[in-house]
């Protein structure tokens, strides 16, 4: 969501009554400004909580249950805005009063506003609350704190400023995906690390970013160098990703070309799934992030439901954009018994991510990749989520031939050199993983023995090694049946 379209769902919740509202956001400044313009609009008083007004020595839980009160037994027409209430809405006393208030402020003119920067909301109070993700700055914010600090260097003689209109593009570019105070931050210091801020200041912007986005969470900005010449086979698949190349230009969005959704890539364990999400980036010429499922649900980051937000949150700021979900089974693969086991967490948060994936309407490209489907939840697989589902099998015998040059021409020889045809022979059932471990190893064996690899190496080796699909016939065979009718072939 954008922060115009936040805006107009807020005021749309305070009008339909809706008793409590949620805002989560590390930005209270930022919210706060909404908040208020809102009630500007709508006719409607703010009233402002945080612990540290009123009495000092009050106890906070108090002081807590006493605002709830408070509220409640206020006649006006009124939003209040309560500070940091995580802290104290975990107690019984709290959560009660919270149901009260919200069966109370259903009937009334008054709405209660939590804003805090994770999300705590005890279960019982669940219905009663609805959750508001304050969307990141967007361009027109960043460009206004890049403004600002600009202003400021103006006016100093010490500072200065070489930036063309099109650096500025890049700098607000780069900052897209930060809160306003991170960028500020950023931009005071492009400014005094060297005393003038020029387009060298942009790699520097990009890197500090890289490392905000990486210590808040799940996400990673991975730097792929892959590109489909190097994915060999996959024919459908990679046809798929060129026809739509443009997607993400101003010149498609112009056209009216609806922004794809993403894609599943199912299949069988190193033949090229996550190898293929890695070039899509390339090939589009878009950031990719990698989001770890593993995360979303550690504890050590904040509440798991809080991480997937999050982790959306920051995709979107930073679209287009492609969103790469590797093994996206281990992350849900607890969801059929997550009533019983998690308290539901895990089914929850997959529901999240779904409705997401359904409504979303910014240009996130997600590829999601999985090795087995046992453990994929049904509802992932419907229409609606993915525009495509490919199923990636062991390589055909030409998908191995290309994939065996592919291999030995990274490795700086030349294709034409080897007994391709032999080896593939031999490499039937292999995966393009096995096959490249099987070049690997015969320049090792070669290589003890001070010399170049040759074709016998790669048999022996491929000789000396039980492919997967051998020890696993029964799994691939299973995800092949299974595939059939309900997958579009890779190859
Ligand atoms: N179709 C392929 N073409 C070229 N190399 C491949 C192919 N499939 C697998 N490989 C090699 O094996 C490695 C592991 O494959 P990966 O994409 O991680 O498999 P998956 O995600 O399907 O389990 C790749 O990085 C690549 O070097
Ligand atoms: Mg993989």
């Amino acid at each position: 969501m954008k922060a115009q379209d936040v805006m107009e769902e807020f005021k749309l919740l305070v009008r339909s009554r809706f008793p409590v509202i949620y805002l989560l956001t590390h930005e209270e400044d930022r919210a706060e400004k909404l908040v208020s313009s809102a009630a500007t609009e709508l006719n409607k008083k703010i009233i402002t909580w945080a612990v540290t007004s009123g009495d000092a020595s009050a106890p906070p839980q108090k002081k807590a249950v006493d605002a709830l009160d408070a509220a409640m037994a206020s006649s006006e027409s009124a939003i209040f805005f309560y500070k940091d209430f995580h802290h104290y809405i975990e107690t019984d006393v709290v959560a009660r009063k919270l149901r009260d208030l919200a069966r109370d402020f259903a009937k009334s003119q008054k709405t209660l506003v939590l804003v805090s920067p994770t999300l705590k909301i005890p279960v019982e109070t669940e219905k009663d609350i609805t959750i508001l993700d304050l969307p990141l700055p967007g361009r027109e914010e960043i460009r206004a704190v890049l403004d600002d600090a600009l202003a400021f260097a103006a006016k100093s003689p010490k500072l200065s400023v070489a930036l063309s209109e099109n650096d500025k593009d890049a700098v607000i570019n780069a900052a897209l995906g930060l809160t306003i105070s991170e960028a500020r931050r950023i931009f005071s210091k492009c400014l005094l690390t060297d005393q003038v801020f020029d387009s060298r200041d942009i790699g520097m912007i990009l890197f500090e970013k890289k490392q905000i986005i990486r210590k808040s969470g799940s996400l990673e900005y991975f730097e792929s160098n892959e590109t489909l010449s190097g994915v060999g086979g996959l024919s459908n698949l990679k046809k798929w990703m060129a026809s739509r190349k443009g997607v993400f230009t101003q010149k498609a969005i112009d056209y009216g070309l609806p922004s794809p959704k993403g894609l599943l890539l199912l299949g069988v364990q190193g033949c090229g799934k996550s190898l293929a999400a890695k070039s899509v980036a390339n090939l589009w010429g878009q950031p990719l992030l990698r989001l770890d499922m593993g995360r979303i649900f550690s504890s050590y980051i904040g509440s798991s439901e809080e991480n997937i937000r999050r982790a959306i949150a920051t995709a979107e700021s930073l679209a287009p954009v492609i969103l790469w979900i590797d093994e996206i089974e281990k992350g849900f693969s607890g969801i059929k018994s997550s009533g019983a086991t998690d308290a539901g967490v895990t089914a929850r948060i997959f529901g999240t991510f779904l409705t997401w994936m359904q409504e979303k309407k910014h240009p996130v490209f997600v590829v999601a990749t999985a090795n087995s489907i046992s453990d994929l939840p049904p509802e992932l697989l419907r229409k609606g989520r993915f525009d495509e589902i490919f199923f990636i099998d062991l390589p055909s015998e030409a998908e191995r031939r290309e994939i065996f040059r592919i291999h030995i021409a990274k490795r700086g020889r030349k294709p034409d050199s080897y007994d391709i045809a032999d080896m593939t022979a031999l490499a039937d059932g292999f995966s393009g993983a096995e096959i490249e471990m099987a070049v690997v190893e015969a320049m090792h064996t070669a290589f003890g023995e001070t010399r170049d690899f040759n074709s016998a190496d790669v048999m022996s080796a491929l000789r000396g090694s039980v492919p997967l699909s051998r020890t696993m016939a029964e799994e691939i065979g299973y995800l092949r049946e299974w595939a059939k009718e309900r997958t579009r072939p890779a190859t």
